[in-house]
């Protein structure tokens, strides 16, 4: 295996080289330019991996005195300790930047997006903004480790609390979490993990939010139950770690198989697959979840209320059951009211994301009276335009369709392409100032895996560009100012690209007619295709594009998550190139070297050699302009100043958002400090499908 890895790699490297050698007439690729360095960064402390949590029975356990008065007393529920598992989660004190906390208060959420539903293993969408990430509990987690140092870097415990490899290094045993159970106290076993795995991931009818497919777990990957508590996993390459990351959010957290088995067509024959897949819309309330909170009230395009989940498996050093935050908020509005709500205090929380409100944002919380705290991380948020690279079938082309992937398959276009566009300009089009920088595609400069001179760049040079298309054929023939096809192709009539993007974020829109206008300048006539996110996320992921714009995944800004989609590993792993509807590829040369960099690096557990293996990655993807980079800039986590426990310098992305970062379930807010802004107080989840909380 070892020879052959190195085999592919000197040939990649190889054809590094003789693409530096490029023709006279447009100018020169060179590597990416310095950055200016971004001072107002939070400096983050590195702490050892196993110094965040643990799992152990501890001598007492206590909860909020409320629930303990009018839910056990009354024999309504259980006493917490038969509520929690045998070896609860234990957070550790030494890691909470303000210690242990005390119950009550509410985190306000403001979001943009809007709940289809909650079936999250069908791939419905609860509107983003943190919701699933706070009802979801994954294998393992890996938000917490950007304070991890590189040479301690693994996914952390979660529903599985350890796991051992085999001598061989082909089998992975993970013991699950025991007695643990779902907010409605059904026990959660390896029943949950085994109808995730096979009746939504394996099943091809069901596709998991997140894109979670046999291939993001390795190729020829299997899974079983050993018993109730056990799965093992079996895996083609020895010792492939990188897999325990596709364990974490968003690809393996199992929902309540007792709840969605009842319609799910294998289990229930009077269902269709889409029946399955809505069968619990968004006014379906109490639906069992493992996280802390759990959904009870939604009034559409105003608020989706949660309560704690009396069962939550995770505690803190003195026993009390997490979380401190007795209630959540998602008011349902825009992403940029989001950060004007934190700002101005009538919304707790936001990733300041959108670099059109930063001065705003930084002026405001500057002010000693600003009610939130603004903290900016390192540069993790980045935009790419993402060119369809399929002509298989995948999203069903027509004629334009097909020529235009034609095009977008050809090197010298895609050089035109991001030859045309000057990104410095499309950056100071968002926001003047420090934080938007030049960038050409590829791993993003925040992580540690970035290599600035394995980042190739193509210069801003606009006659170059124009004269690159003209080699590709496409001139303007009719006088219009756009180019042509050449007259074989569709009449010869004009080049017309469509480009799907969001309208839920100005900086999408921003960046979208930045792109278009100086589209205009190079001869290329680009129409906007401009969904809401449930939509757009739709027409993407089926592949009904020509090109798209997307903010990165953390693929990208932490490499080591959601690694396979870095490349077309899989049939459905690339957010640009998938297979078509027989299952075939049409992988271009580059896209081979950077499948086989990929699983190589998911294959090797050498730190040396990982970090070799990205910079080949980086090397090949940005020559060959894999994607065309727009900008990138840092994003800034606006907290109430009243929360405690909020770790310094989280960025607001990196292997997840901020809201999983922060871990919010043991988060809280000082006694003396707490609002009054509970809707449900002393009120619980209710029964699975029933309306609203109990009392
Ligand atoms: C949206 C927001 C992000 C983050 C995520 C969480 O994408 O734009 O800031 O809140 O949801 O899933």
């Amino acid at each position: 295996m070892n020879t052959i890895r190195h085999m592919k790699r000197g040939a990649v490297l190889m054809l590094g080289v003789s693409a530096f050698a490029l023709q006279a007439w447009a100018s020169e690729p060179t590597v990416v330019p310095e950055q200016a360095p971004f001072p107002a960064q939070g400096k983050i402390t590195y702490v050892p991996r196993d110094s965040i949590v643990e799992f152990k029975a501890l001598p007492t356990y206590s909860e909020p005195d409320w629930v303990t008065e009018k839910f056990v007393k009354t024999g309504k529920l259980p006493p917490v300790e038969q509520r929690l598992p045998k070896e609860p989660m234990v957070f550790k004190t030494g890691n909470m930047p303000d210690g242990i906390g005390v119950y009550g208060d509410t985190l306000r959420h403001v979001i943009g997006g809007r709940p289809e539903g909650w079936n999250y293993s069908a791939g419905q969408t609860q509107g983003w903004g943190g919701i699933d990430i706070g009802l979801s509990e994954c294998l393992t987690r890996t938000a917490p480790l950007y304070q991890v140092e590189a040479s301690d870097m693994e996914p952390l415990p979660n529903l599985a609390k350890s796991w051992d490899w085999s001598e061989d290094g082909h089998k992975l045993t993970m013991h699950l979490v025991e007695g643990a159970k779902w907010s409605d106290g059904v026990p959660f076993s390896s029943e949950d993990v085994m109808f995730y795995w096979n009746d939504n991931v394996l099943d091809m009818n069901v596709s998991p939010l997140n894109g979670a497919t046999p291939e993001t777990f390795g190729e020829g990957t299997t899974l079983t139950a050993i018993d109730a508590n056990t799965v093992e996993w079996t895996f083609k390459e020895a010792f492939p770690r990188q897999h325990l990351f596709a364990m974490a959010y968003g690809t393996f957290c199992p929902g309540p198989a007792h709840i969605l088995k009842t319609k799910h067509p294998k289990y229930n024959k009077e269902f269709t697959y889409d029946q399955y897949k809505n069968g619990f819309p968004a006014q379906y309330m109490n639906i069992p979840v493992m996280g802390g909170w759990v959904p009870v009230a939604y009034r559409p395009d105003d608020i989706i209320v949660m309560r704690r989940n009396p069962y939550y498996w995770k505690v803190d050093e003195n026993g009390q059951q997490l979380p401190y935050l007795n209630e959540m908020h998602y008011k349902l509005s825009t992403w940029g009211d989001r950060d004007v709500q934190a700002i101005a205090g009538s919304g707790d929380f936001s990733n300041l994301e959108q670099p059109e409100n930063f001065v705003e944002s930084l002026k405001r919380a500057a002010q000693e009276t600003a009610p939130a705290r603004l903290a900016f991380g390192a540069r993790l948020i980045g935009y790419n335009l993402h060119m369809n690279f399929s002509v298989n079938g995948w999203g069903e082309p027509d004629e334009r369709g097909k020529a235009v992937r034609e095009l977008n398959r050809n090197l010298d276009f895609r050089k035109a392409v991001t030859m045309a566009l000057d990104r410095k300009k499309i950056g100071d089009s968002l926001v003047k100032g420090p934080f938007t920088t030049i960038y050409p595609g590829g791993i993003s400069s925040g992580t540690s895996f970035y290599d600035r001179q394995s980042t190739v760049y193509y210069p801003f040079d606009l006659e170059g560009a124009k004269a690159l298309l003209e080699k590709v054929g496409l001139k303007d023939t009719d006088g219009n100012g756009f180019v042509n096809f050449p007259a074989g192709t569709l009449g010869g009539g004009d080049v017309q690209i469509v480009l799907l993007s969001t309208s839920d974020y100005a900086t999408d829109r921003n960046l979208a007619e930045g792109v278009i206008g100086q589209m205009e300048q190079l001869g290329l006539k680009i129409t906007l295709n401009s969904l809401d996110g449930v939509k757009r996320d739709d027409a993407r992921n089926s592949g009904r594009f020509d090109w798209t714009l997307l903010r990165n995944g953390s693929e990208l800004s932490s490499v080591v998550q959601n690694t396979p989609q870095l490349a077309p590993t899989g049939p459905r792993t690339s957010w640009h190139h998938r297979a078509g509807p027989d299952g075939t590829m049409d992988l271009l040369p580059f896209e081979k070297d950077m499948v086989a960099t990929v699983n190589s690096f998911i294959a090797s557990n050498d730190n040396d050699e990982r970090s070799d293996l990205m910079k080949t990655y980086q090397k090949i993807s940005t020559e060959n302009v894999n994607t065309v980079g727009l900008t990138e800039y840092p994003g800034a986590l606006i907290i109430n100043k009243r929360f405690s426990n909020i770790p310094p310098g989280a960025p607001i992305y990196m292997f997840n958002w901020a809201e999983d970062t922060i871990l919010r379930e043991r988060v809280f807010v000082s006694a003396d400090k707490q609002g009054d802004y509970e809707l449900f107080p002393q009120q619980l989840p209710g029964k699975p499908g029933e309306a609203g909380p109990i009392n």
